[in-house]
């Protein structure tokens, strides 16, 4: 049996998540492109390949940002509806989205309280954001109860590389060239020394598939992706859905 693992709690704060987003979020998609060599791009298209969002069904993007997984996902007809809590990002993704004359719609709102009814998407997905919330598992929930049971669920996320030589490579770029390159373009060091540190911080694939079974879903086996150092976890939505307040939109 594996040991249980201390649950992993956003390293900042709510508000401090928040506000640098909202910081980095004009230099955001380009330092996106840079630091992972462009192979975000084909990330979130994998993703949205595994998800299959079939056109007609509401589909929630938690997490948004700027958009890029949104807009990828309303490509199949998709009714999508992307979430998120800072502004700038958001601000940002709707430009994106009026420019691709996009019929995606961004809301602003916490991932923790989320303002839908119970069961009221066929699927959701969250790109890199279940890392920065501060309760992950409560996030997950949240999730669970307003997709319908049957929905599915699409999490994609770092994860520590497993092999040694891809592991020390990963080390030493994320304590070195990631802050660099994040002080160089977007003059905010802090942003991804962050960003290192929650990466390094977070569930390795067997804990986080844990946790999706914890949160009420009936994962598949993780997909591993660049030699181990992101993954695409795809789960359904089983049993009853614990009840949670949720809240108005918060923009
Ligand atoms: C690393 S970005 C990912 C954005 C996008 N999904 C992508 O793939 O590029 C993480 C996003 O999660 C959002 N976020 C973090 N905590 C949140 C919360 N509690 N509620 C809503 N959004 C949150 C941040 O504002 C940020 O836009």
């Amino acid at each position: 049996m594996m040991p249980p693992q201390k649950p992993y709690r956003a390293l900042r704060a709510p508000s401090g998540v928040r506000a640098m987003f909202d910081r980095i979020a004009p230099r955001y998609d380009l330092l996106n492109h840079l630091l992972s060599f462009g192979i975000d791009i084909a990330w979130r298209r994998r993703s949205v390949r595994v998800l299959a969002p079939g056109a007609g069904e509401r589909v929630l993007d938690l997490c948004c940002g700027t958009a890029d997984l949104c807009l990828a996902l309303a490509g199949s007809g998709a009714q999508v509806i992307g979430a998120d809590f800072s502004r700038r990002m958001l601000a940002l993704g709707r430009r994106k989205a009026r420019r691709r004359r996009s019929t995606v719609s961004l809301c602003g709102a916490d991932a923790l309280a989320l303002p839908f009814s119970p069961a009221s998407f066929d699927a959701a997905s969250v790109a890199f954001g279940v890392r920065n919330l501060a309760d992950p598992l409560a996030g997950l929930r949240e999730v669970r109860r307003v997709l319908r049971p049957g929905g599915r669920l699409l999490v994609l996320e770092f994860t520590p590389p497993r092999r040694p030589l891809i592991q020390h490579a990963h080390r030493l770029y994320l304590r070195t060239a990631l802050p660099a390159l994040g002080l160089l373009v977007a003059g905010d060091a802090d942003a991804y020394r962050y960003l290192a540190k929650s990466i390094s911080a977070f569930y390795e694939p067997g804990a986080f598939v844990r946790l999706l079974g914890e949160a009420g879903f009936e994962p598949s086996t993780p997909i591993e992706l660049s030699g181990g150092i992101a993954a695409i976890y795809h789960a359904r939505a089983v049993g009853e859905p614990a009840a949670s307040a949720s809240r108005s939109p918060v923009a």
